[in-house]
């Protein structure tokens, strides 16, 4: 199939187009890069053994979707471009509001015109906030608690009512728990800008020496150890499960909601241990006040995934550990570091002009 990824130069879609690519999809990445590189294309290159196909396009500009979708021919759309940051996004909820929805909606209007008709969302478990009870179903109810799982929640429904008004149109909406880890060659990976909100990336950056500590928020939930409990899963996993969707949609033409989780808790201190043991590095750690907005427990029931899309995550805890060490040991500054000659285009960077669609990626 002909597949639009958009957002496919971040951290979960880049992984993705590995994914696509293995079988045997053919790709065109629509990204701003507004929180990732351009690096990403040629790493991606050197993985598949292909040039990637992008397209610098913002799809908050409803003309430049329309213009990709009338320049190429998809068959369907896996859409990962968000702004994600929990907090960012309660400073800002009107960024988000506009970058998340709008963008989400001159998507649907695209594809909608264009007479594609098969779409696979990006959401997450962030849409059931505090949840009453673990493991969390699909059913249990959404209950949002910030701006960013908002726009989630909203986008969710839109894209729900686009289905209910064509029974053409199909999505498979995702709802991931906590994606960490790399690909397996150390070539992409999560390349947080700034301060990581996510604790993996966290974690790697105390593993690596940039930051002297980690700060964990409360030992005092209730859980085993007293730290957070979330369902980590490796992205590899995650990537693969996009596909299976896809196919999904294809043959079995019809829309549906589903966890994408490991169904295990693990907690703060767990995941500290498991990484020390896969780095062979230390991770010192300072328990702090607990984190406003922080819940105790989250974890997927992940058996409407298993039943529907016959998706399991095969990678443990420990290959999580590694390959995002991997990752970060190969790159210590993401991106934007010295490992890989050549020029080094920016995150954000213009060495990409507005809307060029690229049969090869900058150098
Ligand atoms: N990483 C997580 O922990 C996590 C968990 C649950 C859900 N999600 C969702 O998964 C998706 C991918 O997350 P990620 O971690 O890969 O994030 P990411 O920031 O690495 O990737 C998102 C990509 O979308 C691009 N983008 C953002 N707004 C855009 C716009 N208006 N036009 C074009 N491109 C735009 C960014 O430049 C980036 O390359 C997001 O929708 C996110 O909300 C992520």
């Amino acid at each position: 199939m002909n597949v639009l990824v958009c957002g496919g130069a971040g951290y979960i879609g880049s992984h993705a187009c590995v994914a696509l690519a293995a079988q045997g999809h053919r790709i065109v990445i629509a990204d701003n890069f507004c929180n990732s590189s351009q690096r990403v294309l040629l790493r991606l290159q050197r993985i598949t053994g292909s040039p990637m196909e992008c397209a610098r396009v913002d799809l908050r500009n409803r003309a430049a979707v329309a213009r990709l979708f009338s320049r190429h021919r998809f068959d369907a759309v896996m859409h990962f471009a968000a702004l994600k940051a929990v907090g960012e996004s309660c400073a800002k909820p009107l960024a988000y509001f506009d970058n998340n929805i709008c963008g989400t909606i001159n998507l649907l209007q695209g594809m909608q015109d264009a007479g594609v008709r098969r779409l696979v969302f990006s959401s997450s478990a962030t849409v059931y906030g505090d949840p009453a009870r673990v493991p969390i179903g699909e059913r249990a109810p959404t209950n949002v608690t910030n701006p960013y799982g908002r726009t989630k929640l909203v986008m969710e429904q839109l894209i729900g009512d686009v289905c209910r008004s064509s029974s053409s149109f199909q999505a498979a909406v995702l709802r991931y728990f906590n994606p960490v880890g790399a690909h397996v060659s150390g070539l992409i990976g999560e390349d947080p800008a700034g301060l990581p909100n996510n604790l993996m990336p966290y974690i790697c950056q105390v593993a690596s020496g940039r930051r002297s500590h980690l700060n964990i928020f409360g030992d005092d939930y209730p859980t085993p150890d007293g730290t957070g409990v979330r369902d980590y899963l490796h992205v590899t996993d995650l990537a693969r499960a996009h596909v299976d969707a896809l196919e999904y949609l294809v043959h079995q033409g019809e829309s549906i909601t589903v966890n994408l989780g490991t169904g295990r808790g693990v907690s703060v201190l767990e995941l500290v241990h498991a990484f020390e043991e896969a780095s062979g590095r230390r991770i010192p750690y300072e328990i702090v006040a607990r984190r406003p907005g922080d819940v105790a427990e989250v974890y997927a029931d992940p058996t409407l995934a298993q039943r529907l899309l016959g998706w399991r995550t095969r990678l443990d805890l420990h290959a999580m550990c590694r390959d995002a060490w991997r990752w970060q040991s190969l790159n210590p500054d993401g991106y934007a570091g010295a490992w890989q000659s050549g020029p080094r285009p920016r995150r954000g960077g213009r060495a990409l002009p507005q809307e060029t669609v690229a049969g090869s990626p900058p150098a």
